[in-house]
């Protein structure tokens, strides 16, 4: 919703090597690292291109402009400049095109006529024949459905995405390797996004929306609603739905969850960029992953309370650490799990990633009771649990059912907040402090090697990986 990422393309020094370094060293470690580039103002840019007649003025606050600016500018130069750093630091670029231009702004909200894409489509000419790489373009942010600010129709929005599949297979000619075409970038609204799926079946390559399921950052029930399954779980028929649509149709569209941020208006300092949010963050992963979501992007990696670094050191927050984890134990497969036990423990399980077993999450927002959690596998999976508010004894009250063993030890990361405070910005791994070293380098992440024959222990407020590697469900072979 905050145009952060903006922000730092219009505003942000790049000559800054730790910021050079901190989007390296992520692009390293999540290998690739995507960027979106766009946001609210992407809506209002005219990009500088040459035989482009408009003068080049800066984005101004104006209060009587939709979104709160005035239209602002793109120059080539600074284009350019961004290319080569994020070229230079090995991201992928995913850019949000102006999906405005040439349209007529009703009183009644809405947006009519047709996209004039001329001015996309000489920037994306100047782009590729600069040889710059651009993953995926993206038409248009928050239009769909009923929008913010203003809205544009499914109807409408197919001829305008057929457009630009043209003008993008004409300009690619010849030209490897292809961009993906992505859209609309907003709100899910069954309605909206089936129509508008159902008629770009041969244009479009992912369907993006958006999701701020906690609400404004400025509630400051944030936290209890972060721990109340019923609040983490409502969000879950926007993924059915999506998936339900997406299956019925004739599309072969993937669906990505464009940008999230959980609160929107920034989210919430001391809440957003603190443990906490890694139950949130991580149980999105997880609930996107089981229908198909093929990629989550977090708003942001800097900038407002919501970043994954820290938008002054670019240190990262806790839901660095939690995403690093994610992206180097979980593999694409998903496992269909269901766990019996209360609902305040949450539980994911994947294959594991470029390796044997499998790979579960568990969460436990409960933050006095410790859950003692056993995995059990037939043709369904299962996972048992038994509960209990004191040390638990290690009694095995459930015979483990498992596939081949391969060992007889599992890899446990234990996340936990300093203090037990789920507020601190600092997080623990296995009981030590996760901290850069001097040089920004990011810690090891190591686990800790736990018999085959105890159960897992998910203490209070906290978040648990646990590689299983002698457990082998056949879609993990
Ligand atoms: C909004 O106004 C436009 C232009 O007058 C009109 O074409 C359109 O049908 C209206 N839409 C709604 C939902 O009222
Ligand atoms: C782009 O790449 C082509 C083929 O490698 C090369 O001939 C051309 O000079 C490059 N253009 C620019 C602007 O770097
Ligand atoms: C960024 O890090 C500094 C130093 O650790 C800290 O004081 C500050 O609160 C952090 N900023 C945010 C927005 O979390
Ligand atoms: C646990 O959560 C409850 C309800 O949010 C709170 O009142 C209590 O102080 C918390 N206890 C601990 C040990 O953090
Ligand atoms: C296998 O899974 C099903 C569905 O969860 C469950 O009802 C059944 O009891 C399980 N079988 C065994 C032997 O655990």
């Amino acid at each position: 919703m905050l145009s952060d990422i903006y922000v730092i393309i219009l505003v942000q020094d790049l000559n800054n090597a730790i910021l050079l370094n901190a989007i390296k060293a992520n692009c390293a470690a999540f290998s690739p690292l995507k960027l979106r580039l766009g946001g609210t103002l992407q809506d209002k840019v005219i990009y500088a291109t040459p035989d482009n007649k408009q003068s080049c003025d800066a984005f101004q606050k104006s209060t009587s402009e939709m979104f709160g600016f005035t239209q602002g500018c793109l120059p080539m130069n600074r284009w350019d400049e961004l290319s080569s750093f994020f070229q230079k630091a090995g991201a992928k670029i995913i850019f949000g095109l102006n999906a405005l231009t040439g349209r007529t702004i009703n009183s009644n909200g809405t947006a009519t006529g047709d996209w004039d894409y001329t001015n996309s489509e000489s920037f994306i000419r100047y782009s590729v024949k600069n040889n710059y790489t651009v993953h995926g373009w993206e038409l248009g942010n928050e239009l769909c459905g009923h929008g913010i600010g203003t809205t544009v129709s499914a109807s409408q929005y197919v001829s305008d995405t057929t457009a630009l599949k043209k003008i993008v297979q004409d300009i690619y000619k010849g030209v490897e390797p292809k961009p993906l075409i992505l859209s609309p970038g907003g709100f899910f609204d069954v309605k909206w996004f089936k129509d508008y799926t159902d008629k770009t079946t041969t244009s479009l390559d992912v369907v993006t929306h958006h999701i701020y399921n906690l609400g404004p950052g400025v509630d400051e029930h944030l936290i209890e609603k972060i721990l109340d399954p019923s609040v983490l779980d409502s969000i879950s028929s926007t993924f059915s739905n999506l998936h339900g649509i997406l299956k019925r149709s004739a599309t072969s569209a993937a669906a990505w969850v464009g940008e999230a941020g959980g609160a929107y208006n920034s989210g919430r300092h001391l809440v957003s960029n603190t443990f906490v949010y890694s139950f949130w963050y991580l149980d999105q992963l997880g609930m996107s992953a089981s229908y198909d979501t093929k990629t989550y992007c977090r708003q942001t990696l800097i900038g407002g309370n919501y970043g994954l670094l820290n938008t002054t050191t670019f240190e990262p927050n806790p839901d660095y650490y939690s995403a690093l984890l994610w992206h180097r134990l979980m593999g694409r497969n998903v496992l269909a799990t269901s766990f019996s036990g209360p609902k305040k423990i949450r539980a994911y399980a994947h294959c594991a990633k470029q390796s044997k077993g499998i790979t579960v999450l568990l969460i436990n927002l409960h933050n006095t009771t410790t859950a003692e959690v056993r995995v059990a596998f037939n043709t369904t999976w299962t996972l048992r649990h038994k509960h209990k508010s004191h040390k638990p004894h290690r009694s095995h009250v459930t015979k483990l059912q498992q596939g081949p063993r391969s060992s007889t030890e599992r890899e446990e990361y234990h996340l936990t907040p300093k203090d037990g405070n789920i507020q601190s910005q600092t997080m623990l791994l296995n009981g030590n402090a996760l901290r850069v070293d001097s040089s920004g380098i990011i810690p090891s992440l190591n686990p800790v090697y736990v018999n085959a024959s105890e159960p897992i222990l998910v203490g209070p407020s906290s978040i648990v990986f646990a590689h299983i590697p002698y457990v082998v469900p056949p879609a993990c072979r």
